[in-house]
């Protein structure tokens, strides 16, 4: 049987404990994993693309099979041209379900071939996401345990002592 090569796209805005989890699971399931980023977010990010992508790869150094890039434009677009076979992605709570079944709706109009998997993280992170962790951080909370230490760190030196990217 030919290599299966996944995509998990997603904002990354910054990685929490629920991504690297999944990231995990996806790569034991998974002959390669691609971890994209996609560069024209709409929103207004607290990380750039580079520092967000320097954070994938400190936390998935570790493991062989996962690589990190960047795409724009259609995901089914960059996903055909890396020859991916699946694209992962996370559902954490029923919410999270209407936009998912969309999502993966409609790259399968654009892209029949293309599958997306869905994989659950862990019980203890199905309330994490980055949304939360920087407005809760900015505010003052404790994001401990929901991202690697040194992320946390990251986000002190972004959000309290104005580091400007390099
Ligand atoms: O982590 P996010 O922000 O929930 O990830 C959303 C993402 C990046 C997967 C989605 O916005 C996306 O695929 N954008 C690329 C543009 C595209 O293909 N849009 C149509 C999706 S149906």
């Amino acid at each position: 049987m030919s290599e299966i090569l996944a995509i998990y796209p997603g904002s990354f805005d910054p990685i929490t404990n629920g991504h690297l989890d999944l990231i995990e699971r996806g790569s034991q399931i998974f002959n390669r994993l691609i971890v994209a980023v996609l560069t024209n977010l709409e929103k207004n990010p607290l990380f750039t693309v580079p520092e967000r992508v320097e954070m994938l790869q400190e936390a998935t150094r570790g493991i062989s099979n996962v690589s990190v890039d960047t795409f724009s434009g259609l995901l089914v677009d960059y996903a055909r041209q890396k020859q991916a076979k699946a694209l992962l992605r996370g559902i954490r709570a029923f919410t999270d379900y209407e936009y998912e079944l969309q999502m993966a709706l409609m790259n399968r109009k654009l892209a029949p071939d293309l599958e997306t998997v869905f994989l659950m993280p862990a019980l203890s992170y199905t309330y994490v996401s980055s949304r939360l962790v920087r407005e809760v951080f900015q505010l003052g909370g404790s994001v401990s345990g929901l991202v690697p230490d040194w992320v946390e760190e990251r986000l002190h030196r972004k959000v309290f002592q104005g580091e400007q990217p390099k």
